[in-house]
């Protein structure tokens, strides 16, 4: 798996690792133990960051215990999602109890807050409970609030929507964030699943085969790596054999150019 590093943050990151929305909101030993499958194959591939919110149910909790002794191995992306003070500082005690006293990188959900969160979670890095600090929102009218953090140096990384078929984040975050040596982190990499289901036979896919892509999903998490302003993608999963196919995007030859369009023209 190749690795990245987050903006100027100094924090390597592979290139592929792994959300938890719907997929690990899961209740019961039997549910677990596929995550935990899951995780196996994340960590076997070398795909050891997970991205979690308190905005996603039981997930969280149920990343913590399907990591186990395997914490200190991981990259926990977490995030703080709410306008209540008192809330927000509840959602940090919880995840700082499951997460071995270490929330890696840790953002502010939508924007909830943002001010009086940031402040916080600045006040516990300088603790040492907290790494990288981050924004994420999966709207594209919310992008210039974040680029006003950006531009006002306020996170070191940001977590927005792209893929073949969602390009709003190239025309201002992607560039700022280069310019502004900012990481970023693609949540919805395969569209919540609807793009990864578009049906694209062998012989489309012939042409990507040079590039080390033998699926859809492949390819279209292939088509974001390609971009080096993007630090590392995030598709979600309840099969472990699907993390594995995704993690393989993560090495490479990267797409060129023509490339790119080709497999944009098969994503619309
Ligand atoms: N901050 C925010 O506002 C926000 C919003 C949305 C998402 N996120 C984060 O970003 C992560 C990823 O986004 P997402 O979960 O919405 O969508 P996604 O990763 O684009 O797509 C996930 C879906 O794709 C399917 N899938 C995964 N690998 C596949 C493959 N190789 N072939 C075919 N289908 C495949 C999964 O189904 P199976 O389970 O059946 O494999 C799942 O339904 C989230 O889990 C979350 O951590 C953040």
């Amino acid at each position: 798996m190749q690795c990245r590093p987050l903006g100027i943050t100094g924090l390597d990151v592979p290139v592929v690792g792994m959300g938890t929305w719907r997929t690990f909101d899961v209740r019961g030993a039997a549910a677990e133990a596929g995550c935990r499958a899951v995780l196996d194959a994340a960590f076997a591939a070398g795909a050891n960051l997970f991205d979690t919110s308190p905005m996603y149910g039981a997930a969280e909790e149920v990343l913590s215990r399907s990591l186990g002794a395997r914490r200190e191995q991981a990259l926990v992306a977490d995030k703080v999602w709410t306008a209540a003070d008192d809330e927000a500082d509840a959602q940090i005690a919880r995840a700082l109890a499951w997460y071995g006293g270490l929330v890696d990188i840790y953002q502010v959900h939508n924007l909830v807050a943002v001010d009086r969160r940031l402040r916080t979670l600045g006040r516990l890095r300088e603790e040492g409970a907290v790494r990288v600090i981050g924004a994420t929102h999966y709207q594209h009218d919310a992008y210039p609030e974040l680029l006003a953090l950006m531009r006002a140096r306020k996170v070191e990384m940001v977590q927005i929507p792209l893929n073949a078929a969602d390009r709003a984040a190239e025309k201002e975050i992607l560039p700022a964030a280069a310019d502004l040596g900012i990481g970023v982190m693609v949540m919805r990499p395969l569209g919540a699943g609807r793009l990864a289901q578009k049906s694209v036979s062998e012989a489309q896919l012939a042409p990507l085969r040079d590039y080390g892509v033998t699926t859809w999903a492949q390819a279209l998490l292939k088509w974001i790596l390609s971009d080096p302003r993007v630090s590392c993608v995030i598709p979600a999963t309840s099969k472990p054999a699907r993390m594995t196919e995704n993690a393989a995007a993560g090495e490479p030859p990267w797409l060129d150019e023509e490339m790119r369009r080709y497999v944009e023209r098969l994503a619309d």
